[in-house]
């Protein structure tokens, strides 16, 4: 079994962006536990970031995956493309932000993702994505 995490816009300044919301860890940080949590439990898992739709879109496709585990960052209150390819691949997707996006701006509590998600993770900062990995071992058993 194989999981792929996206991580979109922005989340490769990580560590340096907005510390107060996102935190200290940088993305390499986070792909570090992401990476060993994965090991642990079995699992072979990618790890991949884009500043770009298309870029995230493309890997939604062809990728080769069980489970998806996406934060699509800004792209989340925006993107219909993003959407579209995770309901045509089909695939189990777990959407997760490390802040809370319900509390903060208006345009933040719209998800265009999670109506095609399995679940969401919201606000639980980088453990979320920890958290993520864990359900994705129980989505699909080995
Ligand atoms: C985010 C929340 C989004 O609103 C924001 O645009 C991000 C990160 C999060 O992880 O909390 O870039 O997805």
């Amino acid at each position: 079994m194989k999981i792929l995490i996206i991580h979109g816009p922005n989340l490769n300044m990580l560590g340096r962006r907005e510390a107060s919301i996102y935190g200290n860890a940088t993305l390499d940080d986070v792909n570090r536990q992401i990476l060993d949590l994965s090991r642990e439990l079995g699992m072979a898992a990618e790890v991949f970031q884009s500043n770009s739709e298309g870029g995230i879109v493309d890997a939604i496709q062809t990728k080769e995956y069980d489970v998806l585990i996406i934060n699509p960052a800004a792209y989340t209150h925006t993107s219909v493309a993003i959407r579209d390819a995770i309901a045509a691949v089909g695939k189990p997707a777990i959407e997760v932000h490390i802040s809370n996006i319900y509390k903060r701006e208006e345009f933040r509590k719209e998800s265009f993702i999670s109506g095609v998600a399995t679940g969401q993770i919201s606000g639980l900062g980088v453990e979320g994505y920890l958290l993520a990995v864990r359900a994705a071992r129980k989505i699909i058993p080995q």
